[in-house]
């Protein structure tokens, strides 16, 4: 597959005494580039961000965190016709070139692979400290002003409606209904965005999320009330 092979050009490039994380940022930004601007390097350095916030106040693999953090999205599978090996195969690519201990590349992929809401909407087979933490940090970036400015955006990637009071959000909905979901981006809101508070596995995260969270309910009262006219 072309993609893949263009990784490989872009690896081969790469200097190899640079500190681990360095180098694998520099990869992420790279490839992001041109990306959906929801998923971009931007929202990749924010998440990276989240996770070191958390990690103040969690025991756990730093390293193993913040190479899932910055690969995470490094090929998601909405953007790639829903195949969702391709990521973590791109990630475990990559950290083997950069000669990263086999169980570690492997823990990466599984926190990439497991991450995703979606995967959350799925059997999950997967768990360890680190998964909850970069899953929270990932999170924490749906929500409050700046996932209430992705939701539209991705939106109009997909030139959903912002609203329709003629089709109501649909709160049950399974792995593959939420994937192939076509409803306006204010039902993003109810089917996801609004969950995500009582989702956060890590204490710090939770706290965060209440506040982006009465954000949000804010945000869409004022929206109500300016769609109603007054
Ligand atoms: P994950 O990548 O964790 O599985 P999603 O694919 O659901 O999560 O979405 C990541 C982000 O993309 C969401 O937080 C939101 O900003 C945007 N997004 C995804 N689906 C929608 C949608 N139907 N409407 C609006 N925004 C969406
Ligand atoms: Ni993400």
């Amino acid at each position: 597959m072309s993609y893949i092979q263009e990784q490989k050009g872009e690896i081969g490039l790469m200097t190899y005494n640079k500190p681990l994380i360095e180098q694998t940022a520099e990869f992420v930004r790279q490839q992001l580039a041109g990306a959906e601007a929801g998923h971009d390097w931007w929202h990749i350095h924010r998440v990276w961000n989240n996770v070191k916030l958390i990690l103040q106040h969690e025991q756990a693999d730093h390293q193993i965190c913040e190479l899932a953090a910055l690969l995470h999205d490094i090929a998601d599978s909405k953007f790639h016709g829903g195949d969702e090996s391709l990521g973590p195969k791109v990630a475990g690519e990559f950290l083997s070139r950069l000669h990263v201990q086999e169980d570690s590349i492997q823990h990466v992929q599984a926190i990439i692979l497991h991450m995703s809401y979606k995967a959350s909407l799925g059997d999950v087979a997967f768990h360890s400290k680190e998964l909850e933490i970069v899953q929270d940090a990932d999170r924490l970036d749906a929500i409050g002003a700046i996932g209430i400015a992705r939701a539209f955006h991705y939106g109009g990637f997909k030139n959903r409606e912002l609203y329709n009071p003629e089709i109501v959000p649909n709160l049950r909905q399974d792995k593959e209904t939420y994937k192939n979901s076509t409803a306006p981006t204010l039902n993003h809101f109810y089917e996801k965005l609004l969950l995500l508070k009582d989702k956060m596995n890590t204490n710090a995260a939770k706290q965060i999320a209440e506040e982006r969270h009465a954000f949000m309910e804010r945000y869409l009262e004022q929206f109500y009330r300016e769609w109603e006219g007054y």
